[in-house]
């Protein structure tokens, strides 16, 4: 059995210092690996990101993360990853990672995502090049990620992205913004490998569980709709909600 503490949309910077310190300082008791699905920081500062490294930093379990929009926000998302990946963390953009976790291997496929909508709904790349741009920037990094996930040979595989797969974990977030929350492809991309969760953020107001349509069990572990430090999900062991804990 492999267990995964998972949030998003941690937003951390000088206000949020020690806020989840409490319940991180319990994780190696709780879970294998902690996985944050973008949103580390409010603004995408070098500053924020180094609060980020110090809340999150030497927790004694392995720290994958990808960044989110917000994380973007500066234009300095290198420099933020810079500094994350110096305080021991895994930064993924359309790659991923095999972590050795006692004697089983849990393969990483991460990427930030990207919006566009879902079946019925969903933008095209018809018309003007801005519109172009935005779908085809959708489909580079779907097809990064499905590519990643395909690549790893582990024994459970995990999707990491702060934009939403499917719609279902949107649920409770305003219908009209649904395009700009996350994409069909990237469920896709993740129905295209033998992905056993999907993980995924970005939906404050969205709902935990969801599924993509070729089955694989998603869940959006944004802050605030988790309402604490982390969720621990289990994997090879049937049920991926059988080892969550309150913290
Ligand atoms: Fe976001």
């Amino acid at each position: 059995m492999i267990r995964i503490a998972a949030v998003g949309d941690v937003h951390v910077d000088k206000d949020v210092l020690g806020r989840y310190r409490p319940a991180l300082e319990e994780l190696p008791g709780v879970a294998d690996a902690l996985l944050i699905a973008g949103d580390l920081t409010r603004h995408g500062t070098v500053e924020e990101a180094e609060c980020m490294a110090t809340e999150f930093g030497d927790l004694g379990v392995p720290v994958v993360v990808v960044l989110g929009n917000h994380d973007h926000q500066s234009d300095q998302q290198d420099q933020v990853a810079g500094v994350l990946r110096d305080a021991g963390m895994t930064v993924l953009e359309g790659d991923g990672i095999v972590l050795e976790l006692h004697g089983h291997r849990l393969g990483i496929a991460g990427a930030k995502g990207f919006g566009g909508g879902f079946a019925g709904a969903c933008a095209s790349s018809f018309g003007e090049r801005e519109m172009k741009n935005f779908v085809g920037t959708t489909e580079a990094i779907a097809e990064r990620l499905g590519a990643s996930l395909r690549a790893l040979d582990c024994d459970a595989l995990v999707a990491l992205t702060h934009y939403a797969p499917v719609p279902e974990t949107l649920a409770g977030e305003p219908l009209e913004i649904y395009p700009f929350l996350g994409s069909y492809l990237l469920g896709q991309a993740i129905d295209s490998a033998p992905t056993a969760l999907a993980l995924h953020g970005h939906a404050h107001h969205g709902t935990e569980r969801g599924r993509t349509p070729g089955g694989v069990p998603v869940r959006n572990v944004s802050h605030p709709v988790i309402k604490q430090a982390y969720n621990v999900y289990q994997l090879l062991s049937g049920d991926v909600d059988a080892g969550l804990v309150a913290v």
